[in-house]
């Protein structure tokens, strides 16, 4: 395995010149191995439809580097090695776009934000929301968290059995409520959720469908979009309109997004700052609702580093605040190793738009590219016993010996997650807070399943927590 990897970062490494168009060249489309089986229409879009991850993890087994696939007519290449995600995500980076399937579906939902846009509109975007992410600002916003999480904390009852994926969405829909509009979301969060889970299964059911129906038409699915993002509608405009009467900087996202202009003096108008708002509000809290959703999971089977984690938090010997962070190490590298197992955004999809060579390979235009991250985290050249959770493979500067792109629970080059280092602050304070109180611990027999919708989910993932003895 090292052995193909190693190869596979040789031949990638020697080809970053433009695409070869000779006919020796184009014949070595076929060098990256099919995947074997596969409907004769659909291809294998019902191998997808039936089992999303389980296909991820069989293509991380069987082909870990490179392999072709087809969707329908559509021409497909997933890839597992990290220097060709490398590659597609930041070297030749100008050679894609976001895959249609997920602009054309969550466009009714985000608008074009920037999850969805592309290119030039995309890039000025980014300049102008990216002061919003700088560290200083981003550390203003660890006292709402600690003190959501706190409060959180001490609402639970002992013996209380919760469904931790919902109590985690709903916990981080409201610090994304709070740090984005300085709102409590508490009334809202219940409609917003709602609704963003409605439009965000009627999106990936569309983009399963065999017969994919464009948002313009009114199918039963499409319109049961159109009402949640109406209501979403109503709640963020109103949102945006109370802060344009009130003026000033609130300390919130949304102040910045009001604020934030280009170099001719352009800011965005109010459909513009829906779009980004709605974007950083969906973007902002169902991922890291999944990692720590994941990460209770897999501390709740692995008692040791559950221990670990309690006594590094007990140290404190009080709630964490942001300055302590830097002493809670290991509750950091838990959520890194969850996040490698269950990668929240676990897929990543490109739409190449001009021929380019990958790997030494010619991939047609119009090819869609799927960095297939869960097969990528767990192969064992860059992560021996893959499927163990070993949260040491996070402390000290392990991280970085590893490879390019070998770790990716947040994409890579220009588009890689403007929120990482929200995430990783939000879910360090989340953990450390949650677990200096309360442990949780599987309730009923039955194991989770993954449950991959736009984030990778844990369904049915109920837990019985008890108090702790040794509090904050
Ligand atoms: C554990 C939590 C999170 C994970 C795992 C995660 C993961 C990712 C990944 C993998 C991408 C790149 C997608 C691609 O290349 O196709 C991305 C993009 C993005 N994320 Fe996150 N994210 C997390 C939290 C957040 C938070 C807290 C925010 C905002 C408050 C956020 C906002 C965004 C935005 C706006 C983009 C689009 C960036 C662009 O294309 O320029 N994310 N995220």
């Amino acid at each position: 395995m090292r052995a193909i990897a190693h190869k596979m970062d040789i031949m990638t490494n020697a080809t970053s010149e433009a695409m070869p168009s000779s006919k020796s060249a184009r014949k070595s489309v076929h060098a990256f191995p099919r995947l074997p089986g596969g409907h004769l229409l659909f291809g294998h879009l019902p191998d997808l439809k039936r089992d999303r991850a389980g296909l991820q993890f069989r293509v991380g087994r069987e082909f870990p580097d490179a392999v072709s696939l087809r969707f329908g007519v559509v021409r497909a290449l997933m890839i597992g090695a990290p220097a060709l995600a490398n590659e597609v995500l930041s070297t030749k980076n100008a050679s894609f776009i976001k895959a249609p399937g997920l602009t054309v579906f969550l466009r009714p939902v985000l608008g074009n934000g920037l999850l969805t846009s592309d290119r030039s509109f995309h890039a000025r975007q980014r300049k102008l929301i990216a002061p919003a992410f700088a560290h200083k600002r981003v550390a203003s916003y660890a006292d709402t968290m600690a003190e959501r999480a706190r409060s959180f904390a001490s609402g639970v009852r002992s013996d209380e059995v919760l469904d931790v994926s919902d109590a985690m969405m709903r916990l981080t829909l409201e610090i994304v409520g709070k740090t984005l509009f300085d709102a409590e979301v508490g009334s809202d969060a219940d409609e917003i959720g709602e609704a963003v889970t409605t439009a965000m299964e009627c999106a990936i059911g569309q983009l399963e469908s065999f017969l994919p129906l464009p948002p313009i038409v009114p199918s039963p699915s499409n319109v049961r979009i159109r009402k949640a993002v109406a209501r979403l509608d109503a709640i963020i405009y109103r949102l945006i309109r109370a802060r344009r009467d009130q003026g000033g900087d609130r300390g919130d996202l949304l102040s910045m997004l009001l604020a934030a202009q280009d170099e001719d003096g352009t800011a965005m108008n109010d459909r513009q700052v829906r779009d980004e708002a709605m974007t950083l509000f969906l973007a902002g809290h169902e991922t890291t609702a999944n990692a720590l959703a994941w990460t209770l999971y897999l501390l709740a089977k692995n008692p040791e580093a559950r221990a670990k984690v309690e006594a590094e938090v007990d140290t404190l010997g009080r709630a964490p605040s942001y300055e302590d962070l830097v002493r809670l190490p290991y509750t950091l590298a838990v959520l890194k190793e969850a996040m490698r197992l269950y990668p929240p955004a676990y897929i990543l999809a490109r739409r190449a738009v001009e021929d380019v060579s990958l790997g030494g390979h010619l991939v047609r235009r119009n090819t869609i590219v799927l960095v297939n991250v869960l097969g990528l985290h767990r192969r064992p050249d860059l992560f021996p016993e893959p499927e163990r959770f070993v949260p040491e493979r996070f402390l000290g500067d392990e991280e970085k010996k590893l490879p390019r792109c070998a770790y990716m629970p947040f994409g890579a080059g220009p588009r890689v997650c403007i929120g990482n280092h929200f995430a990783l602050m939000e879910g360090h304070v989340l953990l450390a807070t949650m677990l200096g109180r309360l442990r949780f611990e599987l309730a009923g027999g039955a194991d989770v399943e993954l449950e991959p919708l736009v984030t990778l989910r844990p369904r049915g993932l109920r837990m019985r927590v008890h108090v702790r003895e040794a509090q904050n």
